[in-house]
């Protein structure tokens, strides 16, 4: 696999890439753009055709050509290397093991013919008629039909199967797949022929699309007010309910821009939330709120607006929902539908009344205590109280950020009217291992988005190794740069890495006598070739033009960097000579002095 990995590399070109993401624009040996994850407006993102990798010195966002598509488009390693892998018209062998991997591949084409048979149905053919009619009631256009791609599932007992088995696919696929249902009663036990029929008959279809666009199941919708309402693809090896969000191909780019999830209820919320112009609106396939879908929310979103039905069961589902998301770290906020069965509903009775409902969505925290205060009617009886801080407190106590607790504690007592140490009290009792649980995983994050402080002499160095790198094929390699590169002692470089780069450099020039960026970097290990493509993605601080002032800057800097190690080594030696005298050794502090001595004569002035 990591042959693999490498050619599909190899292969593609990081500039060509990102450029149909973000136009990328010639600096000097890199490119750069405004960066394509935060927004700015200076570009700070930038991209080295050499080493094919990327970095935003805005946001520190980095990679390869692995890490910005996986960043752009949500997608994990695996989905990742599969879509660059047919970009590269690579074949992946190992991944999976190869039958596996085959039949998968067989299901989902079976899954994706018989979405454009159904789309063909609804969109074009005769038979959709009714079905585009009660569309049209719903005010659903066009443009949806095909962004969604809608479909019909004919009354007939076998017309998709027919068709899917007409174009080559075995009736154990379409069995797999769900598109088909075995009959289990007539089937004679000692006859191959296997009798079945389409699970999807006479319905309106929703395709369901995953991250990277495939379609992997079916939700088909009764337009005769049969029960169930819906049928959905079985699960199987394609289909996990419980990890897909409906329209999420649709709106992942809003939701990446908006940093808001809103998550709706049903399908057709979807729809028309989309097509009325509010295109970060996703909905779980009827199933409740799962981790997963908070985790794939998570990839495009911080926040998440759950905007689901106004009933109970729409409420109760909210209360399930709000854990899940809060243990995936996310920021909760409530949509609350008044006035209104859905959002569908409140959107076509007019898209504004979406946008002030919007306007008005309620953190978390608000929302379950105005629910309480609706519940247990008053604040004023100490029961209702205690009822009210009971549907609170779980969500305080879940809370990871203590500053963030500790300002719902004074606002949860000041809105109930009682002590601050009261609420406190309760919430030590509330807290749990769950909660534990969570402020670990924040911890973590933090401890992952942070950088660390680096040292001026770490600063330094890097500053001084960025400034030969960039010396490369320009006429500044001369004698007098040669000069400047002996004095360059290994020790100068207190990192273990930047020592490698560094000796790399040396080993380079010393044999070449130039600089190149590309062969330098070649052997370097792989933590230091981390740090040596951020050496040459930074853009550098200043654009010489004469070759005086170049090397009279790599002179400075090599000298700086000199002196900050004799410094260090002084120090040591002045310890040391302190000790040895304590010792009373004589020689020992002769010998210490004379170094001591040698070494101050080194400091450049
Ligand atoms: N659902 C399901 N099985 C059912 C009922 C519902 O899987 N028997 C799922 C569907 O994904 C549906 C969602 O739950 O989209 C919400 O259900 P509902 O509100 O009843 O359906 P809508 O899609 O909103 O349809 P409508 O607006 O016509 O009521
Ligand atoms: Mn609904």
């Amino acid at each position: 696999m990591a042959d693999e990995v490498q050619e599909i590399k190899d292969k593609l070109d990081i500039v060509e890439f990102i450029n149909s993401y973000a136009p990328l624009k010639k600096t000097g040996r890199n490119f750069r753009a405004l960066c394509p994850f935060h927004s700015e407006r200076t570009p700070s993102f930038f991209v080295s055709p050499e080493r094919q990798t990327w970095h935003c010195f805005g946001c520190n966002r980095g990679g390869d050509i692995y890490s910005f598509l996986m960043e752009k488009e949500g997608l994990t390693f695996g989905e990742a290397l599969r879509m660059l892998a047919s970009r590269a018209g690579v074949e992946l062998k190992t991944r999976f093991s190869p039958q596996r991997q085959e039949r998968k591949e067989r299901l989902l084409a079976a899954t994706h013919l018989a979405s454009e048979f159904y789309h063909y149905l609804l969109a074009k053919h005769k038979l959709g008629e009714k079905t585009r009619q009660y569309l049209s009631n719903r005010s659903i256009e066009r443009t949806s039909i095909e962004e969604f791609k809608l479909g019909y599932a004919p009354s007939s007992w076998e017309a998709a199967g027919k068709f899917l088995l007409s174009r080559g696919f075995k009736v154990d696929e379409l069995l797999e797949t769900g598109l088909i249902i075995e009959k289990s009663d007539i089937r004679h036990p000692t006859s191959d022929i296997r009798h079945w029929y389409d699970r999807f008959r006479g319905r309106l279809m929703f395709p369901v699309f995953d991250v990277t666009n495939r379609v992997v199941g079916f939700s088909a919708r009764t337009l005769e007010n049969e029960e169930p309402k819906y049928i959905n693809s079985p699960e199987s090896a394609i289909f996990k309910k419980g990890h897909l969000l409906y329209g999420l191909n649709l709106a992942k780019d809003e939701i990446r821009a908006k940093d808001t999830t809103i998550l709706v209820e049903g399908n057709l919320d979807v729809i028309s939330a989309h097509q009325a112009g509010f295109q970060n609106v996703v909905a779980p396939l009827g199933t409740g709120v799962t981790e997963a879908h908070a985790k794939l929310s998570k990839r495009f979103a911080q926040k998440i607006s759950i905007c689901f039905d106004n009933d109970e069961a729409g409420t109760q589902a909210t209360l399930r929902a709000i854990p899940i998301a809060q243990s995936q770290g996310l920021e909760i906020s409530v949509l609350q539908i008044k006035n209104a069965q859905d959002a569908d509903e409140l959107i076509r009775q007019d898209p504004q009344l979406f946008e002030k409902a919007l306007s008005e969505t309620r953190t978390a925290f608000f929302y379950l205590l105005s629910l309480g205060k609706g519940k247990f009617n008053a604040t004023d009886t100490a029961l209702s109280k205690k009822k009210i801080a009971a549907l609170v407190l779980p969500f305080i106590a879940r809370t990871p950020k203590e500053i963030e607790k500790d300002a719902l504690v004074k606002k949860l007592a000041e809105e109930l009217g009682i002590s601050e140490r009261a609420v406190w009290s309760d919430l030590e009792k509330t807290s749990g291992l769950e909660n534990q649980r969570i402020s670990e995983l924040e911890e973590g994050e933090n401890k992952k988005a942070e950088t660390p402080k680096k040292s001026r002499e770490i600063l330094l160095a890097e500053h001084l190794l960025q400034l030969i790198l960039a010396s490369e094929k320009t006429v500044w390699v001369d004698e007098k740069f040669k000069t400047i590169l002996s004095n360059i002692q290994k020790d100068f470089f207190v990192s273990d890495k930047l020592t490698e780069i560094w000796q790399s450099v040396e080993k380079f020039f010393n044999q070449k006598r130039e600089i190149n960026v590309k062969e330098i970097g070649k052997n370097l290990s792989p933590s230091s070739q981390a740090v040596y493509d951020l050496l040459i993605l930074r853009p550098a601080a200043k654009i010489y033009e004469k070759e005086q002032e170049f090397l009279n800057d790599l002179q400075l800097a090599a000298d700086e960097l000199k002196k900050l190690f004799l410094r260090k080594k002084l120090q040591e030696l002045s310890l040391a000579i302190r000790e040895a005298e304590k010792k009373e050794a004589r020689e020992e502090v002769d010998r210490l002095k004379k170094e001591f001595k040698e070494t101050l004569g080194e400091m450049p002035k």
